[in-house]
Order: C-alpha cells, then structure tokens, then sequence
C-alpha cells in the first residue's frame, strides 16, 4: 500500500475495482438529465431573489462569476471522472491522489453537498407550494411551513417532500432516472416560457444602479451584500453536474457519456441561467425580486400574466423534487463508498439484490435530508452546502493537477485544456466564493469539520479497509 503525507493512498487500479459493483444501466441522454435534472432547480427558480437583494441588477454579474468558476471545475471532473469511473467522485479521487485524511475531509464536505442540497430545494419546493396554494385560496397553518428558525415548528411540506424521494429511490435506479427526464423536460419549458413572456418587457431602467452594493462581499446593516455575497449563493444554481461524476460507476460507457454529461449540462445551464436572470431583472425593479420565496412567479404576476405564474409555480412544484432525486442520488452513493471502503460502517454497503440499489444508505440519508429540511432555514441551509461543494471541487481540481504530474501516462479518456491553468482558477475561484460566504456560515462549515475529523480519528482510521490491508 503506498502512503502520503495525508494518511494511506487508494491504489488508481482498485478505485477500479470491479467487484461488488453498482449495476450499469445509464447511458448518456440518462446521464444529461441527470446533470440537468440535478443543477437547474431552487437555485434559480428561488436564490435568484436572493441574490438580487445581496447585489441588486448586478445578480447577473454574479451569476456569471459562479458559472465560470464552475466551467472550470467541471472540466477538471470530466478528467477525473472519465480518469476514475467509479462512485464515489471527489472523495474517490482525493483518496486516491491525495490521501485518506483529505479523501474524508472531502467525503465529510460532499454530505454538506449532497444532502443539504436536497434540503434546501425540499424548503424551496415547499415555498412554491405554500405560494401556489395561496393563489388558490388556500391557506395552510403557519406553524406546518417553517422551522423556529423561520418563524414555525416545522416545515412539514419539506419533510414529506423530501421522504417521498428517498422511498422513489429505494424503489430502484432506472425507474427514477426515467421519471427524472420527464420532469428535466417540464422545468425547462417552464423557463423558456418565462423567458419569452418577461424578455419584451426589457426597461434598460431596471439595469441602473448597476452595482448598488459593489462588488466585494461585505455586511451593511446585518445582511450580506456585494456580487461577491451574491455569487457566493447563487453558485449554488450551479452544481449538481458532478453528480453525473458521482454515478460514473453505474454508466454503460463511461468514457464517452460522462464527458457528453457533465460538460453537456453544464453548457446547457449557464445559458439557461443568464437568459433567465437578463430577462428577470429587466422586466422588474430587482427591489421587488428580492426576499421573494417565489420571484419568477413574481415577475410573470407583476408583468400581467396570472395564469402563466400559476403554470411556472406548477412546474416548479413538480420538477424541483428531480434535483433531489438527483442530489439524493449522489448521497447515497457517496455514503456507499465510504462504508464499502469501510470509513463509514460496511453493514450500509448493502445492495439491494432486486432494485441494484443501497437500500439502508438511501433511508438514512432521505431521514437526515428531511430532518435538516424540516428544521432549517433556506439561505442557512444552501450556504453551508455551497461550503461543502466549494471544498469538494476545489480537492478534484488539486487531484487534476497532481496526477498531471506523478502520472502523466496514465491514458486520459478526456483531457481538460490547459489543466495547469484550468485548474489554477477553479482552485482559486472557489477559495474567492467560499470566502465570501458569511462568517456564521464559515464557522459552521469549521465546526462541521471539526465534527468528521474526530469521527476520522476516533472510528474510520482504524477501520480502514486499506489500512488494514497495508
Ligand atoms: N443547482 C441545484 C439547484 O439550483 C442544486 O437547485
């Protein structure tokens, strides 16, 4: 067994292992939706409100900030992934090149991910509901919509939403990502549509102030403002195409279809995005975007049209859940890589003999998504997954370059352009994003860590599988 500075090093070979694996069944159409289905969700259906309030028209600024952070991160996946096809993603790779320790660390990062990614979309979708419901008369009890952070006991619409997702996927793999198409398709009408209706309504008024807060990240009168506040939320629209990374084990071809997958969503959203948030922002003052629990649905009502508000409220209720089928997807797996490699413990590595799936990892997960949903407050929530993502991307494109250099013969089924300098800005553009989250954020993110290194120390290390083998 090869060793690091950083505690043991997966050998490449067995990242590859063969056995015990997860069954191969998606192909790359599977995998876009996927990637698609998992990256345009709460992000700009919700944070977009957000992120006016923190930089005003310059929202658009940081939406393009965040996609071209992650551009970069993304191609240093697709080497990755298509370098190590096996679940797992960052924490796989980091294992693998940097070593144990920061192959946890990043693990521990990708929860934060992963499951409170589908947190915050559960409060999001619950949101449109609440929002949606009310445009219909229908008004439910305050105290069932919100945790105490949020003014309630619980936010019971997020708790189920987010449950009944968990119980989709125990249900099976390729049933799920054949449902996930269908609704990637609806949440992508749903944004042409509103792009077309609000884009005529352009008033280069809207534009002016540009940056009314500037550009870095600062706190005036206890909120977070600055493009660099917004960007540093609204990168959540952004992720999710790892969790194409995340399913390389279960692609029928890996070497093609992660490459088409991963880069192919990501190209597809960006454009989506800056479409969306030009078309938002033109057509009302962003005073009015900000702080709404719904401000697409907003600016469609503002515009005159009621009914198409209702429809992309709809949309939005009946797609948001494919980025936590998504998310939770990528959870899952992630939590059954970690017990196989016997970090976490191995009884959760068991696979399900009739749907190929991991049964028990996929519950605890489903809980631990609907208790944090139930209890917490959006932005809370969604900074502290960006934290984690930032992490996890950074690691994968510190894993691109090393390997760059202690293997360049290894074969590379897809090799990122100007790795060196590719690599250097995602690295750097995510340090940048994660420090312009706010301190409360930060501190928790810290004591999270903390939290997993003493779990490292104190039960993983010594149960390593490939220490003990060493
Ligand atoms: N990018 C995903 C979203 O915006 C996580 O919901």
């Amino acid at each position: 067994m090869s060793s690091g500075f950083w505690g043991p090093l997966k050998p490449i070979d067995e990242a590859r292992d063969e056995s015990k694996r997860l069954r191969p069944t998606l192909s790359w159409p599977h995998l876009i939706a996927l990637g698609v289905g998992a990256i345009v969700g709460t992000g700009i259906y919700t944070l977009t409100g957000v992120g006016a309030d923190r930089a005003g028209p310059a929202v658009i600024l940081a939406f393009a900030i965040a996609g071209a952070v992650c551009a970069c991160a993304a191609l240093a996946y697709a080497e990755m992934a298509t370098l190590i096809p096996t679940a797992g993603s960052a924490y796989t790779y980091t294992y693998s090149v940097l070593g144990e320790t920061l192959g946890w660390v990043v693990g521990w990062s990708l929860i934060l991910e992963y499951s409170l990614a589908c947190s915050t979309v559960a409060v999001g979708w619950s949101g449109y509901l609440v929002g949606w419901l009310q445009s219909a008369g229908i008004y439910l009890p305050t105290e069932l919509l919100g945790g105490p952070h949020a003014g309630g006991i619980v936010n019971l619409p997020a708790v189920l939403v987010a449950l009944a997702i968990a119980g989709l996927l125990i249900g099976g793999t390729k049933e799920s990502a054949t449902f996930n198409i269908i609704l990637v398709i609806i949440k992508l009408t749903a944004l042409a549509a509103f792009v077309m209706l609000a884009l005529p309504a352009f008033q280069s008024e809207n534009m002016t102030p540009f940056m009314p807060y500037g550009f870095t990240s600062h706190v005036e009168n206890g909120a977070a403002r600055g493009v660099m506040a917004a960007a540093a939320i609204v990168f959540f629209a952004f992720y999710g195409f790892d969790a194409v990374a995340t399913s390389a084990e279960e692609a029928r071809n890996p070497g093609r279809d992660l490459k088409i997958g991963i880069i192919g969503s990501m190209a597809a959203c960006t454009i989506i995005y800056m479409a969306v948030a030009v078309a938002a922002i033109g057509a009302v003052d962003f005073r009015a975007l900000a702080g709404s629990s719904e401000p697409l649905a907003l600016v469609l009502r503002t515009l005159g049209h009621p009914f198409a508000a209702w429809a992309i409220a709809a949309a939005a209720l009946v797609a948001l859940p494919s980025v936590i089928l998504v998310m939770m997807y990528g959870q899952s797996r992630i939590f059954f890589v970690m017990a196989r490699d016997g970090l976490l413990p191995r009884s959760l590595s068991t696979v399900s003999p009739r749907t190929g799936s991991p049964v028990r990892i996929t519950a605890i997960t489903g809980v631990f998504v609907a208790l944090v949903a139930g209890f917490f407050r959006l932005d809370e929530i969604a900074e502290l997954a960006n934290a984690g993502t930032l992490i996890a991307f950074i690691a994968v494109a510190l894993c691109m370059m090393v390997l760059r250099k202690r293997a360049p013969e290894l074969k590379r089924v897809f090799s990122c352009p100007a790795p060196y300098l590719v690599g250097s800005l995602a690295v750097l553009g995510c340090l940048y994003l994660l420090f312009s989250l706010p301190a409360s954020t930060l501190e928790r993110f810290a004591l999270w860590n903390l939290a997993g290194l003493v779990f490292y120390f104190l039960y993983s290390r010594s149960r390593s599988l490939l220490a003990r083998k060493g």
